[in-house]
């Protein structure tokens, strides 16, 4: 049974909360080092629990992983120098979807790939075409068997002219990943522009890859016969810092959220200074505080990067809730993404969902009661609802929090939070 977050809210956050490094950025950087024989070692990697699944899938693959203490941080460095097995099976790949993204390094350097398929998800279908389409194109013969992707090259990769025709994160990546080690250039169009698929393309060129139009949606990626070693420090948490950014405006608090960056957020600050939330930034971080107004319900969509991040809408929603007036709240990246509406509602809020967008009518407060988390977004949307209803939450899945947020009771506790970790029997 999974453990239990108790929260007894009502308490303003203040002081300085540190934030870590990216998933999302980490994930795909790891599988990244099963591209070259030589140690890339990855700095700032957060200690969660979809890292553990990553690290235990790559030594599956033979990836040699140590760990080092350095100055009070810690850092990995993978070590592939031979592929033992090219198969990812189905009891990591279900556990966590991110596992897909071994596929393209695994295919591109031995000409062979066999992942298990990852089906469906909490927050819908979530296919994976655009990766085997694009795989396809760079010269693969893919199959799908048994439940699993079968993959093979073995004459290698060919570089391609490649159109996303939907901006895929992970699509995005495992092609970025596979054309650097292809024969010839391949141009990636319609790329995704994420922060954290900026700092893959980072550590892909230190790793020696040449890639360009970093941080635009045109890639071009001129594949080479290997790739040596590397050194590479993960960006920040812009989900994790945008989560606590509203933990701080909704609970009527201050938080200096050192090493978050106020590029990585454009449109999620803008709405958050438009509900009336105040938000600076200085050399250490960004600063966010609630100002002496009330906040004001606005509209928003979400949309890939530099759009409003869909893993933000959830916590958004939640500070919804509490503003005043109405909000319409549109998911466009994923179905089914409003699994947090029915346990927000348990707190008080007053939320109905029409097809891909959610009216929000804020009410003048939230009371806490027991809530089931069921994905990672949707439980942080939880979290920061806890913080600010009166009396206490229960949120029962608190182990999907772990897949995301690091020391996540010990940092909201530090700024005054009233939250613990309950273990159930
Ligand atoms: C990544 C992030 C996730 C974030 C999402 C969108 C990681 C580990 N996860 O997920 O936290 O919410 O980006 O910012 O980095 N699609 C297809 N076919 C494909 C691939 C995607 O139709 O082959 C669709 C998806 O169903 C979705 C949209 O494209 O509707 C965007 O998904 P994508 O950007 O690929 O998300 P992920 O990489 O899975």
């Amino acid at each position: 049974m999974s453990d239990a977050l108790v929260i007894r809210g009502g308490r303003p956050l203040q002081g300085t909360l540190p934030i870590s490094g990216a998933k999302n950025a980490a994930l795909p950087q790891m599988a990244a080092a099963l591209l070259s024989d030589k140690p890339l070692t990855l700095l700032n990697l957060p200690h969660l629990s979809d890292v553990a699944t990553m690290a235990t899938l790559l030594a599956e693959h033979g990836v040699e992983l140590e760990l080092a203490q350095e100055g009070g941080a810690s850092h990995l460095t993978l070590t592939a120098a031979r592929v033992r097995s090219t198969v990812a099976s189905y009891d990591l790949v279900r556990r966590m979807r991110a596992s897909i993204l071994v596929l393209g390094p695994l295919l591109a350097r031995t000409g062979s790939a066999k992942v298990a398929m990852p089906g469906g998800c909490t927050i819908g279908a979530r296919p994976i075409d655009l990766h085997l389409k694009g795989l396809r194109q760079l010269g693969a013969t893919v199959e799908l068997r048994d439940g699993f992707i079968d993959a093979s090259a073995p004459h290698g990769l060919t570089g391609a002219r490649i159109v996303l025709p939907i901006v895929s994160v992970g699509a995005t990546e495992t092609l970025m990943m596979a054309a650097s080690l292809a024969r010839g250039q391949t141009l990636l169009i319609n790329a995704a522009r994420e922060p954290e698929v900026q700092d893959l393309a980072r550590c892909l060129v230190a790793m020696g890859a040449e890639i360009s139009g970093i941080g635009t949606d045109t890639l071009v990626i001129t594949g080479k016969p290997r790739l040596g070693a590397a050194r590479h420090r993960v960006i920040v948490d812009r989900v994790e810092a945008g989560t606590y950014a509203i933990a701080a405006a909704i609970t009527g608090g201050r938080l200096h959220l050192t090493g978050a960056r106020r590029d990585d957020l454009p449109a999620f600050l803008q709405v958050l200074e438009d509900v009336g939330v105040e938000v600076g930034e200085d050399s250490d971080g960004i600063l966010v505080g609630a100002s002496n107004r009330r906040l004001t319900g606005v509209d928003l969509m979400t949309e890939p990067f530099p759009g409003f991040p869909t893993d933000l809408q959830a916590q958004m929603m939640a500070l919804m809730a509490v503003a005043d007036g109405a909000s319409m709240i549109t998911e466009t990246i994923f179905e089914n993404r409003f699994m947090h509406v029915p346990e927000l509602c348990r707190l008080g809020a007053n939320i109905t969902v029409h097809n891909a967008s959610a009216h929000v009518r804020g009410v003048m407060g939230l009371s806490g009661a027991p809530v089931m988390a069921t994905d990672l977004r949707a439980s942080a949307g939880l979290v920061v609802a806890g913080l600010a209803a009166s009396g206490e939450t229960i949120i029962h899945g608190a182990d999907h929090l772990d897949r995301g947020y690091e020391r996540l009771t010990e940092k909201l506790s530090r700024c005054g939070a009233d939250i613990e970790r309950m273990r159930l029997s």
